[in-house]
C-alpha cells in the first residue's frame, strides 16, 4: 500500500498499473472485484467480475466469462464499456473506459482453460443452461457436454482516478495522449 500522497501524474499512472497488477493476483485487494458496465441497445448493464490479469505494456485487463452470457453478446454489439473499482486500503477509485474483445478459442484460451478446469470455478463455465436461462427450480441443471469458457480482454482507453482523503479529495485523468489533474 502507498503511504504518502503522490504528486506526479507520471508516477501516479504507473502506481495505478502497479496496483492493478497486484489486484490480479491478490484476492484481498479491493480492485480484484470490479464492476463492468456494458451497453445493451439504449440501456446500460453492469455486473461484478474478477480481474484475472493486468498487462501494463499493452494496457489490457483480462476477465473470464461463460461464452453464452449477456455481457458477451453485448460486447459483440458494442465493444466499449466502463470498469469501476474501489480500494478502501488505497482510498482510490478507478473508472476505466475500455474497448473489449472476447476470445473463445486459440492457444491463449486453451492454456487458461487447462488451468481453470482443475479448479472449483470450472463449474462456472460448464453449466447445462446458459446464464440467465429460466429454470423450473433452483436446482442447477446437469453439466454441459463441453465448456463455454471465454476470455474478455479490455484495452484501457483512459483512466479516471479519484482519491478520497481528509486533506482534500483529488482526481486525475489519463488518456493515450493527455494526463491532467481534475476537479473531483
Ligand atoms: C463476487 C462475484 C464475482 C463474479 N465474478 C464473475 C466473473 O469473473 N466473470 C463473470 O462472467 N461473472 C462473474 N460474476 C457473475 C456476474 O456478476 C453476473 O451475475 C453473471 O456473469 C451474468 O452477467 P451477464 O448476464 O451480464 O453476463 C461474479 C459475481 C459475483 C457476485
Amino acid at each position: 500500500m502507498l503511504s504518502s500522497r503522490i504528486e506526479s501524474l507520471h508516477i501516479l499512472e504507473a502506481a495505478c498499473w502497479q496496483e492493478l497488477e497486484k489486484a490480479a493476483t491478490d484476492p484481498a485487494h479491493g480492485w480484484r472485484l470490479m464492476t463492468l458496465a456494458t451497453v445493451q441497445g439504449d440501456e446500460a448493464d453492469a455486473r461484478s467480475v474478477v480481474l484475472r490479469e493486468a498487462r501494463r505494456g499493452p494496457q489490457e485487463l483480462l476477465f473470464y466469462s461463460d461464452a453464452r452470457a449477456a455481457k458477451v453478446r453485448q460486447i459483440g454489439q458494442q465493444p466499449k464499456g466502463t470498469l469501476v473499482m474501489w480500494s478502501k486500503a488505497l482510498s482510490w477509485q478507478l473508472r476505466l473506459r475500455v474497448a473489449m474483445t472476447v476470445a473463445t478459442d486459440g492457444p491463449d484460451v486453451a492454456s487458461r482453460w487447462a488451468q481453470v478446469r482443475l479448479t472449483r470455478s470450472a463449474a462456472d463455465y460448464l453449466a447445462g443452461a446458459a446464464p440467465g436461462s429460466e429454470l423450473p427450480s433452483p436446482l442447477v441443471p446437469e453439466r454441459a457436454a463441453r465448456e463455454h469458457f471465454a476470455v474478455i480482454t479490455a484495452r484501457v482507453l483512459s483512466i479516471d482516478w479519484t482519491e478520497l482523503h481528509v486533506d482534500g479529495h483529488r482526481r486525475a485523468i489519463f488518456s493515450a495522449d493527455h494526463a491532467t489533474w481534475a476537479q473531483p
